[in-house]
């Protein structure tokens, strides 16, 4: 399974020096969603696990403590450069578009929020259902980024400025190859792949200043700054969207996540 790799297209560049603070927010944003539906998923002592696009690890490391004794995580990342060693964790540098992978090789195959930003979705969709052993576990965990209205917003021109970077950010995604709505096509998707007992679970949540979801999106300021300025904001919007999103009345919907589980057939 080695490979050496680039994603062209990928907007959210794990050699950014922003990086490191992104998979922080993500794991503080949906680590307890995902490993809630890891833990549904029976994930135990001796399971043979897969972490497609692991980020900063935190999935991962969670999954290496869950497996022992006896178990093996793999995490898989095309800069793997932020996934710490730990004991039963095999990291790779591994293109899941391209590179070698085992066919009925694991129990569980995780991965969240990278088939969202891959055109080759369906190809890799298929790809990670060959790596699962029969009775095997796929979860993906998607977002949903065309949901998350706005509820309370100190004016009405602050509403139309958080409107204005949620279209900027779908629009700048959607032109790097993701499908911003993916979260919703996934169960669909998993059945057609071949899966069965397809379990799609949403989760909306309230965000507020404190959410770990608004410190992510606000740090996407940064982030994706040279791609926000391609869609038309200038600096001083994004410095007053930084502004509103810490702003202690700002309340909107949270965008749509979709953990969706399905089971290979035996
Ligand atoms: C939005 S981040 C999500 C990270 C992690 N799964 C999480 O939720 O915290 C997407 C990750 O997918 C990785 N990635 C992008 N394209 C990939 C590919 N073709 N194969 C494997 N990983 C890829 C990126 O490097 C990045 O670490």
């Amino acid at each position: 399974m080695n490979g050496t790799a680039t994603a062209p297209g990928y907007v959210f560049d794990n050699h950014n020096e922003n990086a490191t603070d992104q998979h922080r927010f993500l794991a503080a944003a949906y680590d307890p969603l995902t490993t809630r539906g890891l833990a549904r998923a029976g994930v135990g002592p001796g399971w043979r696990c897969l972490e497609v696009g692991a980020g900063g690890g935190s999935v991962a490391h969670w999954l290496a403590d869950r497996v022992a004794p006896g178990g093996s995580v793999t995490a898989t990342d095309v800069k793997p450069e932020h996934i710490a060693p730990a004991e039963g964790l095999e990291v790779l540098r591994h293109d899941i578009t391209r590179d070698p992978l085992p066919e009925a090789a694991f129990d569980l195959v995780h991965s969240r929020l990278v088939l969202l930003h891959l055109p080759e979705r369906i190809k890799v969709l298929d790809r990670l259902v060959r790596a699962l052993k029969p009775g095997g576990v796929l979860q993906l965990d998607e977002f949903d980024i065309t949901y998350g209205p706005s509820l309370l917003m100190p004016d009405d021109g602050a509403r139309d400025l958080y409107e204005r970077f949620l279209a900027a950010k779908i629009r700048l995604m959607a032109r790097a190859g993701a499908d911003p709505a993916w979260g919703r096509n996934a169960a669909g998707a998993m059945r057609r792949a071949g899966l069965v007992e397809v379990d799609p679970r949403p989760h909306l949540e309230l965000w507020t200043a404190e959410s770990p979801g608004v410190h992510l999106i606000s740090h996407h300021t940064r982030h994706l700054r040279d791609a926000f300025v391609r869609e038309g904001m200038t600096d001083g919007e994004l410095a007053r969207v930084r502004d509103l999103l810490a702003d202690p009345s700002f309340r909107a919907c949270s965008c749509a996540v979709y953990s969706v589980q399905g089971r290979k057939p035996l």
